[in-house]
């Protein structure tokens, strides 16, 4: 049964448009309220921009002893990749690659990685996914934990491991300057929003 409730919008997104005819089961559900589901989703897509802005902006308040608060972090990482010439997809990558910080600092790449990866290629994902690792090269001494996690752990043949190196080497590991070029969150946001328009991933990737 077709849904006659007209959505009201928020910020772009349709926020009172649940749909009373739809199941109550999935195993009861029909394509027709699957099409109505499909169409909403796909109506609601800037919904993703709006909060990985919103998760990017609760960073500023995160600085847990670094010099520099986590957006002002990401920001410059990103500043950096963009100067550096990285396409699109990198720079939202090294924008967004600590923002899983916002949830939770131990897995905060894996979190990161899996945020973006229906909106990236495999490369810039794996090289958000492991760049703890490899940052480990610059800093784990401290704690006595190996420095090179990048050459035991991982095959350097592969694809995203060159990537990897340099967004750790010249961008991520050297972006705590409060002095350092910073381009500002609002600079990004039209690119977050490209990027995010559009998923790479279908249902059982
Ligand atoms: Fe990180
Ligand atoms: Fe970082």
């Amino acid at each position: 049964m077709a849904c006659t409730l007209e959505p009201e919008y928020h910020r772009g997104m349709a926020v009172t448009d649940a749909n009373p005819d739809s199941f109550r089961r999935m195993d009861e559900s029909t394509a027709e309220q699957w099409a109505h589901i499909g169409a909403r989703t796909f109506e609601n897509q800037g919904r993703v921009a709006d909060r990985m802005i919103m998760l990017l902006e609760s960073l500023a308040e995160i600085s847990d002893g670094f010099i520099t608060d986590q957006l002002t972090h990401c920001l410059q990482t990103a500043t950096m990749a963009e100067k550096a010439g990285a396409d699109d997809e990198m720079i939202f990558g090294a924008l967004m690659h600590d923002v899983g910080k916002a949830i939770s600092v131990p897995n905060h790449g894996a979190i990161s990685a899996e945020m973006i990866k229906p909106y990236v290629r495999d490369d810039v994902y794996k090289a958000i996914l492991n760049h703890q690792d490899f940052q480990g090269k610059h800093y784990y001494g401290h704690f006595g934990a190996p420095t090179d996690l990048r050459y035991t752990k991982y095959d350097q043949t592969e694809s995203w491991w060159p990537l990897c190196a340099e967004f750790t080497d010249d961008w991520d590991q050297q972006a705590f300057d409060p002095d350092a070029e910073t381009y500002p969150l609002e600079h990004f946001e039209p690119l977050i929003r490209k990027v995010t328009a559009t998923t790479k991933q279908a249902l059982g990737d």
